[in-house]
């Protein structure tokens, strides 16, 4: 075996379920996790503690919008490093930071547990990347490993699925037609939800070496779908409605039109005129690195 080889056998198994089966959903529903999500983080990025001249990293950054934004804070004199473990979103934050005629972004294809980084990042960035670490501790140390001493970590996490129902509800409708999925279920990693409680995720980060650990809420309205199909098929496809539809195979797909219509009736109550939009709510999570 090569090395490459190697390498690539030795990925997670969640590292390989991202990059074999959420890559191309994630392309396929792009539209709104990118704009849907952007509207969330619209909130978080004023009050960033980003200067320019800054380097900064994004970790777990998906298809580069947060890199490109983190990018233009830092300005031409401060650079990105932007991870992701999944080559086929990395390929869209290239294209689209060339398109922008933005060069101080460096996208690699890694793992943001075990990278080797070296700390001289001022600092260090997730948008909903954290939480789907298979070790969260590890994780959060080897991105601690990434800052000077007194950097800044930020990082935004959900919180809890009642608390978000534009990923709650359409689970709740999908699951009165169709069992939850079970314990050997395939899935991206602990999950959107698993930093949500203020005090595990406090543990993590003292135990991964951080201080000065806050915690701010973030509710923002999310759009979920240009029109009621669109919104159905997004929630089929991704997230806590998408994985039990996905899970139980055969059986969804003969219910599949039952299940739409009953998401259609749910979704319907948040059509807007310029899409459909709902709550979500998220914890903005910043710690230091100490000095
Ligand atoms: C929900 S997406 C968020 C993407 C992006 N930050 C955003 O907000 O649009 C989670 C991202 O984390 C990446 N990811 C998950 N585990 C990772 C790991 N161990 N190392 C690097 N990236 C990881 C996934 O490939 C995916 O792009």
């Amino acid at each position: 075996m090569s090395n490459a080889e190697t390498a690539v056998a030795a990925r997670s198994q969640y590292v390989d379920f991202w990059n074999n089966v959420l890559v191309p959903k994630f392309v396929r529903w792009r539209h709104i996790l990118v704009d849907g999500l952007t509207l969330h983080s619209a909130k978080v990025f004023p009050s960033l503690d980003v200067r320019k001249g800054d380097k900064v990293v994004d970790a777990g950054c998906g298809f580069g919008d947060t890199a490109i934004e983190l990018a233009r804070l830092v300005g031409p004199s401060g650079s990105v490093l932007a991870l992701d473990c999944c080559e086929g979103f990395l390929e869209y934050g290239r294209r689209d930071a060339k398109a922008a005629g933005i060069d101080n972004i460096t996208f690699l294809e890694a793992d943001v547990q075990t990278y080797p980084f070296k700390p001289v990042h001022d600092f260090c960035f997730s948008r909903f990347g954290t939480q789907f670490f298979e070790n969260p501790v590890a994780g959060l140390r080897n991105m601690r490993a990434s800052l000077k001493p007194g950097g800044t970590m930020t990082m935004i996490v959900w919180r809890g699925i009642n608390d978000n129902p534009w990923l709650g509800s359409a689970k709740q409708v999908v699951l009165k037609y169709l069992p939850p999925p079970g314990d050997s279920a395939q899935t991206c990693g602990p999950g959107p939800f698993s930093m949500a409680d203020t005090g595990v995720v406090t543990k993590q980060l003292e135990i991964a070496g951080y201080r000065d650990i806050a915690f701010e809420q973030v509710d923002a309205q999310v759009f979920v779908g240009k029109d009621l199909d669109d919104a159905v098929g997004f929630q089929l496809a991704i997230g806590p409605a998408g994985e039990v539809f996905r899970e139980a195979g055969k059986a969804a797909d003969e219910r599949r039109e039952e299940i739409a219509d009953a998401l259609k009736a749910e979704l319907a109550k948040y059509q807007r005129p310029n899409g459909v939009m709902m709550d979500s709510s998220s914890w903005k999570v910043t710690a230091k690195n100490p000095k």
